[in-house]
């Protein structure tokens, strides 16, 4: 049993009610569940794979869910980066090994899921990339279209070839995320398409189930989970499905939640950084992670009560910072990661070099899309392949063999 519940003024919908936001107040909506009548028994949970649909006794999802096996992501401990920034506890938790290459699924399949338990016949969204990617999936798996806006020329190709082949009307709109955003909610209010951005509370509650992950594979609550912040959805997600664990008992502490940006578009880390109620937006984001050019983010005011409840942190990184980590985590660790999830790592490494974060904490670091999404940013940083004549001669002097 569950509902919607404003989380400012605490107003409650029905959960077949179509809405977004809160009617009387604008602000963000929550899935509230009746934990009293929700039967968790954890060791039913640890017979069953990890993944998504484990948890599905808080996930709000009745029939059978449209999925294409999303979750149950590797978490790697990070050997050699841990050891030069000094944590023996620093974890990645690989979300770009989801079906169609980011956390997005685990959002995805819930939401579709719920689009169709909803009976709307046709799903939409704006998207930095891998949303519009994902969707496309989950859309064509349920067998309903899908619309996704895109800023023309600022979406990662591995992300628009996804959206154009899981056959999605794919629209490249003249302008930045932001203002895709904007336009497609008008849209699907209109016209009666299912929004499927992060501000639709169902989303967020696949892609909670990233923490339940982390706690069954560690055996234990970390003491920091540090994730890249676009929309700020995801953080808050996780936040919320740790405070969720807390109340069914299941743990006792929540991890003190951290969001890094970069430096080029970096709303939250301000208000965090002077104290303010909400985000400024800021109106020419730019940044070399074009999943998180984002400078208006649609779930601030869950973000910023996430990371202050929790005693969490919220710093940039630049470009170069990004990069770099993006190279260190494919050289050193073996681990590829597109550049907004690098962002994360980078952020531990520089709240580490600022003595932010303590040398006995466990960190785990959310690194959200895979190295592919984002060919082009790859192949700039790298060496052309060596030509070689096609006989063993060559090659062998090529190599000094
Ligand atoms: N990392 C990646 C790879 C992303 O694609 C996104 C968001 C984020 C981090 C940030 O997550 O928005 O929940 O704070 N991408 C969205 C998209 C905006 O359209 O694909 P967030």
């Amino acid at each position: 049993m569950y509902h919607l519940v404003c989380v400012n003024c605490g107003a409650d919908y029905a959960p077949e009610e179509i809405i977004y936001r809160c009617s009387s107040c604008g602000h963000l909506l929550a899935v509230k569940y009746d934990m009293d009548s929700v039967d968790v028994k954890k060791s039913e949970w640890n017979k069953r794979p990890v993944s998504v649909w484990r948890y599905r006794e808080i996930l709000p999802v009745k029939g059978e869910p449209v999925s294409l096996q999303e979750g149950g992501t590797p978490l790697y401990h990070l050997e050699k980066i841990g050891k030069e920034l000094g944590l023996s506890s620093l974890y990645a938790k690989h979300e770009g090994m989801n079906p169609t290459g980011s956390f997005k699924d685990r959002g995805m399949t819930v939401g579709v899921s719920m689009a169709i338990q909803l009976g709307m016949s046709s799903v939409a969204c704006a998207s930095t990339g891998n949303t519009s990617a994902s969707l496309s999936a989950y859309a064509a798996k349920a067998g309903i279209p899908a619309v996704v806006l895109l800023p023309a020329g600022k979406v990662a190709l591995g992300k628009v070839a996804q959206a154009l082949m899981h056959g999605a009307k794919v629209l490249a709109i003249n302008g930045n995320f932001d203002r895709a955003l904007e336009m497609v909610q008008e849209l699907c209010i209109s016209h009666g398409l299912y929004l499927l951005n992060s501000v639709n509370p169902y989303r967020l509650e696949g892609q909670k189930t990233i923490g339940f992950e982390v706690v069954d594979q560690l055996g234990y609550v970390p003491d920091r989970v540090v994730l890249p912040v676009g929309n700020a959805g995801n953080i808050s997600a996780v936040y919320k499905g740790m405070n969720e664990l807390i109340e069914l008992g299941l743990i006792d502490k929540c991890p003190m939640m951290t969001g890094i940006q970069a430096e080029g578009s970096r709303p939250v880390v301000e208000a965090i950084e002077q104290d303010l109620s909400e985000v400024v937006p800021e109106r020419f984001p730019e940044t070399v992670a074009t999943a998180i050019r984002i400078g208006a983010p649609v779930n601030a005011e869950k973000a910023l009560v996430a990371i202050r409840n929790t005693g969490g942190a919220a710093a940039s990184v630049t470009d170069d910072e990004i990069l770099a980590m993006q190279r260190d985590l494919a050289k050193k660790e073996g681990i590829g990661v597109e550049p907004a999830s690098a962002a994360s790592v980078a952020g531990v490494k520089k709240l580490r070099e600022e003595g932010l974060i303590d040398r006995d904490e466990s960190v785990v670091c959310v690194v959200t899309g895979h190295l592919l999404k984002d060919p082009e940013t790859v192949i700039k940083q790298c060496e052309s392949p060596v030509q070689v004549d096609a006989d063993m001669e060559s090659l062998l002097a090529l190599l000094q063999l």
